[in-house]
């Protein structure tokens, strides 16, 4: 039984005729007024319309329902948000998986040769018995990781065949056009193109004691990437991208599904980026190295490979840079977006390996954005902050500081702008209040994490370090109250300080920052 909340209304016809006494998408509408209650099931385009009276009627004569709950002028863009990226082929894999079996059964050595040649990634779990818990937690694996062909092999021959004697799961891996350490470097006919699929292992093996589905599903999906993986998602140019630090970045559309699933859908803690020029020989070369540090950090940081000129292009801004600045690594820690960076690029896979190793011990510093602060950046009513200044003037003792972190494509910043402004003009005889504002989109700060814009802090005089959020009306009147009253309005309830070193790891920036006040990210 099968009950899906997204609109699929056209994945009848993906599916047609080829599942027997198949899955039937229905969509459930709200009945005309008047009409009579019956159970009569109609179909509209090949979708059955579900409403209460017939509802438990198509759950009888369907073994599979694939059910679309819609509430009127709502299901899109709520289930675009959750869904994400989902595809057609993608939700048909998910409904096999559900609806027919989980795992192929493998008799023999010749259906299992067979089966494991069949597809890139084939998972075949090797146990003594099929009804043990070890198998259970596979098959729980399978349900999940439809990208993967699940088998399963109970019988004696199958384990000799393969040279196994205990429990085993078995990630099999097409091995294509390997290449060597130091050996040739596969040139395409179009440097844009993204290399083929290419392991560089035909086998992995887990021993399945004590493994649990979530440490299963781990190991898969780590050992299902390719040693080294390529960014090669299409961002569309022209939209307005979030902050510039943000690894994954926020796409603002939805793009095809290629690499970018895979890179981020592993939950690989670091990424390790080598951001080159494809039809550069010299730095297609650079690869090399980079691949051979990469074994070694396997599931805990993931190389990849940026084309900058290629469709890597439009990731250049989350890092501050430009397709000249190829070729270039970074590190990026993914729970915080922290990037790292060689004093000196060295390709060669001995210093990669070091330096990889101490930016996880913890012995280098995060690499920050921060633009040039502008020649009257102090003089201007509102002051004019960048990464390199803004410690000096937030965290200054004997000031008020309010700050807007603001991007420039953001329309609630625009709006609140010219109240801003006049802030700033009402203010800047006061020795010791200071209006700013700060650009989060070219700059970044070790322990602040902008999560919406605008965001508006207030950094009370004093010691300790302080930082307030301002979550009420963005209008010049409200400001002022709450800069006069010490850094919290009168009528509501002290806002609860916070230190910036707290703030980096807040999921939930302000229930006022709904998405009519601010643009989230
Ligand atoms: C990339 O390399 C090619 C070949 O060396 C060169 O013509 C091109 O200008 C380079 N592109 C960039 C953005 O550096
Ligand atoms: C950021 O937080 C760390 C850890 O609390 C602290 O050592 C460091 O000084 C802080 N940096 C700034 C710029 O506040
Ligand atoms: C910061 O957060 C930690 C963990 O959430 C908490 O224990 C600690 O008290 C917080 N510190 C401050 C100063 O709020």
């Amino acid at each position: 039984l099968l009950w899906l909340l997204l609109a699929l209304a056209w994945l009848g016809t993906a599916l047609g005729g080829e599942e027997e006494g198949g899955e039937v998408v229905a969509e459930e509408e709200e009945e005309e007024d008047g009409e009579v209650a019956s159970d009569d099931l109609e179909e509209e385009d090949g979708v059955l319309v579900l409403h209460e009276h017939n509802f438990a009627r198509a759950l009888s004569e369907h073994r599979v329902l694939l059910v679309e709950f819609w509430v009127a002028g709502l299901v899109a863009p709520v289930a675009l948000r959750v869904a994400g990226r989902l595809d057609t082929e993608s939700i048909v894999r998910w409904l096999r998986r559900r609806a027919g079996p989980r795992a192929t059964l493998l008799q023999d050595t010749a259906t299992a040769a067979t089966f494991v040649s069949s597809q890139d990634l084939v998972a075949v779990g090797f146990f003594k018995d099929l009804g043990g818990e070890a198998a259970q937690v596979f098959y729980e694996v399978a349900t999940e990781m439809v990208d993967v062909a699940f088998g399963v092999a109970e019988a004696a021959e199958l384990f000799q065949e393969y040279g196994l004697s205990a429990d085993t799961v078995v990630l099999f891996k097409k091995v294509r056009g390997r290449r060597g350490g130091g050996g040739a470097i596969l040139v395409l006919a179009s440097p844009h193109q993204p290399l083929p699929l290419q392991f560089d292992e035909g086998r992995t093996d887990f021993p399945v004691e004590g493994l649990d589905a979530a440490e299963l599903t781990r190991l898969l999906r780590v050992h299902s990437l390719e040693l080294v993986m390529e960014f090669t998602n299409e961002v569309q140019p022209g939209l307005p991208l979030s902050l510039p630090g943000l690894w994954p970045p926020r796409l603002h559309s939805a793009p095809p599904p290629q690499t970018f699933d895979q890179i981020f859908g592993a939950n690989i803690p670091h990424h390790m980026l080598l951001f080159l020029n494809k039809s550069s020989a010299a730095q297609l070369a650079l690869q090399d190295g980079f691949r051979a540090a990469a074994d070694a950090f396997r599931g805990e940081v993931l190389f990849v490979v940026v084309d900058v000129t290629g469709l890597g292009a439009a990731v250049l801004s989350f890092f501050g840079m430009t397709p000249a600045d190829a070729p270039t690594l970074r590190l990026v820690k993914m729970e915080n977006n922290r990037k790292y960076q060689m004093d000196q690029d060295d390709f060669s896979g001995a210093a990669i390996r070091v330096f990889i190793q101490a930016v996880l011990d913890g012995k280098v510093k995060p690499r920050l954005l921060s633009a040039e602060p502008p020649e009257d950046w102090d003089t201007r009513p509102v002051k004019v902050l960048v990464g390199k200044t803004f410690e000096q003037v937030a965290f200054d003792e004997t000031k008020n500081v309010f700050i807007k972190f603001y991007a420039p494509w953001c329309s609630h910043c625009q709006a609140m702008a010219a109240a801003w402004e006049e802030l700033g003009e009402r203010y800047k005889d006061h020795e010791d209040i200071v209006i700013a504002e700060f650009d989060a989109t070219a700059n970044e700060l070790e322990n602040i994490t902008i999560h919406g814009f605008p965001t508006l802090h207030y950094f009370p005089a004093g010691p300790g370090r302080k930082m307030v959020e301002y979550k009420s009306v963005r209008d010049v009147e409200t400001f002022s109250k709450f800069l006069e009253n010490g850094g919290m309005l009168p009528e509501e309830p002290p806002v609860v300080p916070e230190t910036p070193e707290n703030s980096t790891s807040r999921e939930d920036p302000s229930p006022l920052g709904t998405a009519e006040s601010r643009d989230e990210l």
